[in-house]
C-alpha cells in the first residue's frame, strides 16, 4: 500500500504589508505520497517557491491543514517546525546555498550537527562520505566551494539535502543556474534518488524536466490548475480499475 507523506488541504497563504495583501497560495489541495515525484510549474510570482516553503516548514500557511506522515504541522512553533524540518525534509535550492567558509566535508555535515542528536563523529563522517559517493564527489572533499564549478556545486548541495535521509527532497529550480549538460546530469541524479525511493518536489521552468515527474502541477495566480498524471501512473489507475471490474 502507498503511504501518504503529504497532505494538504485549503491552503492559503496571504503576505500583507502596510501598502497591499498578497494572496500567494489561494486553496491548494495536494498529496504527495512516499516515491512519488511532483513538478510544480508556472508563470513568476504564482506562488511556487511559497508553496515550497510551506511544504519544508521554512513559513506557515495563512490557513488550511497540512500533515506530514499523518502529524498536523500547520500551527507548530517555529523550533518545533525546525526539528522536523532537520529530521524528514531536504532542499536543495537554485542558488546553491553552500558556505565558502567551510569545506564541501563540513557543509554537507551541517544539518546533522544542527540534529538534536548528536551522531557519532565515525558514523557522522561515514554518511557524508556515502552522499559524497552518492554525487560522485569524494575528490573534492577538503575544497570549498568556491573552488568548484557549478554544476560540481550543485552536486554538493544535493549531497547536503541527503545526508539526513529526508523523508521528502524539495527542489527548487535545481538547473537554473547550469548549462544543459550540467542541467540534464543533475535531473538524471536526481531521477535516479527517485527511482531509488527519495520523495521528489520539485520546481521548475524547464517542460523537459518536469514531464520527467509522475505528477505535474501547474500553478497560476495561486491555484493548481490542473494536475496531470504521466501515462504510467495512469495505465496503473486504468489496470487497478481493470482489477477491480
Ligand atoms: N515575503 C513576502 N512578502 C510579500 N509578498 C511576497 C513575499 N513572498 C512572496 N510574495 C509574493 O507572493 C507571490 C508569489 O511569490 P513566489 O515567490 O511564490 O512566486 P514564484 O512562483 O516562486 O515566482 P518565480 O518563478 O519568479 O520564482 C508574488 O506575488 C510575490 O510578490
Ligand atoms: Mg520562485
Amino acid at each position: 500500500m502507498t503511504t501518504e507523506t503529504i497532505c494538504m488541504r485549503g491552503i492559503t497563504k496571504v503576505f500583507a504589508t502596510d501598502e497591499m495583501e498578497t494572496h500567494a497560495l489561494r486553496g491548494i489541495d495536494l498529496d504527495i505520497f512516499a516515491g512519488d515525484f511532483v513538478s510544480i510549474c508556472g508563470p513568476s510570482g504564482c506562488g511556487k517557491s511559497t508553496l515550497l516553503s510551506l511544504l519544508g516548514l521554512l513559513d506557515m500557511p495563512s490557513a488550511g491543514s497540512y500533515q506530514i506522515e499523518g502529524h498536523e504541522v500547520s500551527g507548530l512553533s517555529l523550533s518545533e517546525a525546525a526539528y522536523i524540518r532537520n529530521e524528514k525534509i531536504g532542499f536543495i535550492f537554485q542558488s546553491f546555498n553552500l558556505i565558502d567558509e567551510l569545506t564541501v566535508f563540513d557543509n554537507i555535515a551541517l544539518p546533522l550537527r544542527y540534529r538534536r542528536h548528536a551522531l557519532p563523529k565515525a558514523e557522522l563522517q561515514e554518511r557524508v562520505m556515502a552522499c559524497l559517493k552518492t554525487v560522485d564527489m569524494t575528490h573534492r572533499a577538503s575544497h570549498r566551494p568556491n573552488q568548484l564549478s557549478g554544476g560540481q556545486q550543485q552536486r554538493i548541495a544535493i549531497a547536503r539535502a541527503l545526508v539526513g535521509s529526508p523523508a521528502l527532497l524539495l527542489v527548487d529550480e535545481p538547473t537554473g543556474n547550469l548549462d544543459s549538460k550540467n542541467g540534464d546530469a543533475v535531473m538524471d541524479m536526481l531521477c535516479e534518488l527517485n527511482n531509488n525511493g527519495t520523495t521528489l518536489c520539485m520546481v521548475t521552468h524547464d517542460p523537459r524536466y518536469a514531464d520527467m515527474a509522475k505528477q505535474k502541477l501547474h500553478l497560476l495566480d495561486g491555484r493548481i490548475l490542473d494536475a496531470e498524471s504521466t501515462p504510467d501512473t495512469q495505465s496503473e489507475i486504468r489496470l487497478q480499475q481493470v482489477a477491480v471490474q
